[in-house]
């Protein structure tokens, strides 16, 4: 019996770093609203003509490659979730290819929003387990700053977002105690328009550029915070409580859980809600902003970095977002 586990992770923030102080420079809002409402101190935005979504997940990559002590040659598929790729067809997972000089191999570009890393990590775990692929670079990168409304009618969202890229080496194994144990994938589209980005879009009819002269806010988007934070509080726990029942463990058993970094009030309320300690749960949305895509495997990276991630360590992953789509994925590292 195949199984899969992470053999490395990586990570690449671009180097601008955008504080709430200079946000208030540009639209009417304070460091002590952005704290205490999403404990976000600073964020990362991409430098034009340096940074794309595609060379930060390279980077990121890389990282991870030498942190498995494997060459880009291995790799045989790749999995990139984004929402904001650097052109709107292909996706950037075919650009990360190129970079690597691996020509060749299978792509898939996927979305599913916060939910994607955990969302390609379960379709890497599904193509290891059933013999069709051996080592499966796994990516989540977003440049978000582009899309964002930096004036007073968009404070309720820029403040949130955030640029950067992480990347995960997931390899087959026949071991049973360092490897992924189980993912659970939910969504419920009833809430797609609770939040969404509605242009461009292909249904409108009309080209996006002609439609943009009119109402530059078409693009921008667009959140109903209140349900967003509603139903993450009830699925981020839901989802985690069922892997653990799934493999007969319980909270106080996860050594590390590493949310997405949505927001560190819902972080908080989560880690209440499941009885663990600040120790056992992974935040640095204080620095990074939420990533949506990249902002778990970003944490992952630091968090191994920082020695808080250990082989036989369980290590449970969880996600909320646009879609709604929500999932999770206990690791046995
Ligand atoms: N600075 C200052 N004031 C602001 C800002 C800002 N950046 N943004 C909004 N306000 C104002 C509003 O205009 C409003 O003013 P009013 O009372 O005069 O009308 C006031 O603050 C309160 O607005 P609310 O939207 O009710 O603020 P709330 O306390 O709900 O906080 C927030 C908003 C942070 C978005 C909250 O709803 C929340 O945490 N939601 C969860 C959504 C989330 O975390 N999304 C992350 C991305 S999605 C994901 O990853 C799953």
């Amino acid at each position: 019996m195949a199984y899969s586990r992470i053999t490395g992770v990586g990570h690449y923030v671009p180097e601008n770093i955008i504080t709430n102080e200079y946000l208030t420079t540009l639209m009417d809002t304070s460091d002590a609203w952005i704290t205490e409402r999403t404990g976000i101190k600073e964020r990362r935005y991409f430098t034009k003509g340096k940074d794309t979504n595609a060379s930060m997940a390279t980077e990121a990559s890389k990282m991870a490659l030498a942190r498995a002590n494997l060459s880009a040659t291995a790799i045989d598929f790749i999995i990139y979730a984004t929402i904001t790729p650097d052109y709107f067809f292909p996706g950037p997972g075919f650009i990360l290819q190129r970079n690597l000089g691996i020509a060749g191999i299978g792509v898939l570009d996927i979305r599913d929003q916060c939910s994607g890393f955990v969302y390609a990590l379960s379709v890497a775990d599904q193509f290891i387990r059933s013999g069709m692929y051996q080592n499966i670079l796994v990516v989540g990168a977003e440049i978000q700053s582009t899309f964002l409304n930096h004036t007073t009618e968009g404070r309720g969202v820029a403040v949130i977002f955030g640029d950067g890229a992480g990347a995960a080496v997931v390899q087959a194994t026949q071991e049973e105690n360092h490897r992924i144990l189980s993912t659970h994938l939910h969504a419920d589209g009833t809430y797609a328009e609770d939040l969404y980005v509605k242009e461009p879009g292909s249904s409108s009819g009309s080209k996006f550029y002609e439609q943009l002269l009119e109402n530059p806010q078409m693009g921008d988007v667009v959140m109903n915070g209140n349900a967003v934070f509603k139903h993450a509080v009830v699925r981020f726990p839901e989802v985690i409580k069922e892997a653990l029942t799934h493999n007969q463990l319980q909270s106080s058993d996860i050594d590390l859980l590493i949310p997405h970094q949505a927001n560190l009030r819902i972080a908080e309320y989560v880690r209440q809600q499941l009885g663990l300690t600040p120790a056992q749960v992974m935040t640095n949305i204080q620095y990074y902003g939420n990533t949506t895509a990249a902002s778990i495997p970003i944490a992952m990276s630091e968090a191994w970095e920082q020695g808080r991630i250990n082989a036989g360590d369980l290590v449970c992953l969880a996600a909320f977002g646009s879609g709604f789509t929500w999932g999770s994925a206990l690791l046995r590292w």
